[in-house]
């Protein structure tokens, strides 16, 4: 089997996960998370996101969060920015890179960010304008690439499209999201081969939820194609709050795991990582979702 031998794991749990929790998560706790991520050597933490305290309240604190971690030399904060209100926001919190989000559903574009998927490219252009004048890199991310919650099949046409558009703008890579989960290693397959027509695959990196219990599959199918970034959230943390039922990314120990096994380096501690998803885990008050962190005992 053909993988990359090195792998950029990108943990997107203190965002991707934490945006979804109906409680408070206190600013000290989702502080203690990032650091405790950090600290296990990972290369990408996606610490916020500077949206719309009325759209995502549980990111309302971000800036905080960002103001108050310990900043570790070889990991890299970012936060997720819809426009320029929240690239501001995010300049001024000091992140190192940031990411526009758009869709390869219309529906979902309007649900999530409401706007159209042209609108949301036309918003994004003066972002990546602000962000390439303070030296900040971008990364784009396109939802629904396997699957939309109100419109059901989508083509893999349209993601190579949104992709290309994204990385024609400026940014340095795209994620590919299967939000809802739906996806499968053959239909993975299909969507990368389209979008790397478009792509290159250096560029692009997968993130799949694991609601139907494919993603480790689906990531594995992506490396075989030369993927070789790959999101995924701590404890399985997560869902989408615009897509009803989706579960949280696949578990960052999972995916660990299964990279150590590969002999793909990351450079990141597999003790640690269970250490933060145990962390999380307690101050949620729920059991992880990461069999691996189930199999070493944690609750
Ligand atoms: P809108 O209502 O169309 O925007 O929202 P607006 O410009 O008309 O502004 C409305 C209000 O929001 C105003 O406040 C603005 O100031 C404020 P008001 O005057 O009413 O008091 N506002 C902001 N406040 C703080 N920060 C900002 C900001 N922008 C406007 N940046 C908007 C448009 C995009 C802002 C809104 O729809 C939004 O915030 N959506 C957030 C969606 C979101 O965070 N979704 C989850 C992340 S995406 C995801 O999870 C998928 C991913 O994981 C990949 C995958 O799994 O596929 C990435
Ligand atoms: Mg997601």
């Amino acid at each position: 089997m053909r993988v990359p031998t090195h792998v950029r794991m990108v943990e997107v749990g203190p965002r991707d996960g934490l945006q979804n929790e109906k409680q408070t998560v206190p600013t000290a706790v989702k502080v203690g998370l990032v650091d405790r991520l950090s600290e296990a050597g990972l290369p990408v933490v996606e610490a916020g996101s500077f949206v719309s305290p009325k759209w995502v309240p549980q990111m309302a604190d971000s800036g905080a969060v960002m103001a108050a971690i310990r900043r570790r030399p070889g990991t890299r904060y970012a936060v997720l920015t819809p426009n320029l209100k929240g690239l501001e926001g995010a300049l001024e919190a000091r992140a190192d890179e940031v990411a526009v989000f758009g869709a390869a559903s219309e529906s979902f574009s309007q649900k999530n960010i409401n706007c159209s998927i042209a609108e949301s490219l036309e918003r994004f252009a003066p972002v990546m304008e602000r962000a390439r004048a303070a030296g900040v890199p971008v990364r784009g991310y396109v939802s629904c690439v396997l699957g939309c919650p109100y419109e059901g099949e989508i083509a893999p046409a349209a993601v190579a499209e949104v992709a290309a558009r994204l990385m024609a703008m400026g940014c340095y890579e795209v994620s590919l999201g299967d939000t809802i989960g739906t996806g499968t290693p053959a239909k993975a397959q299909a969507m990368i081969a389209a979008v790397a027509e478009r792509v290159p695959v250096a560029t692009l990196a997968v993130h799949f939820h694991d609601t139907y219990g494919q993603a480790l599959a689906n990531i594995l199918a992506a490396l075989e194609m030369g993927v070789a970034v790959v999101d995924s959230s701590v404890a399985g943390l997560g869902g989408c709050p615009y897509a009803k039922g989706a579960s949280g990314n696949v578990a960052s120990e999972d995916v660990l795991y299964m990279l150590n096994g590969l002999g793909v380096e990351t450079g990141v501690d597999l003790d640690r990582l269970v250490a933060a998803g145990a962390f999380i885990g307690e101050a949620l008050g729920r059991p992880t979702a990461s069999k691996v962190a189930r199999a070493r005992g944690c609750a």
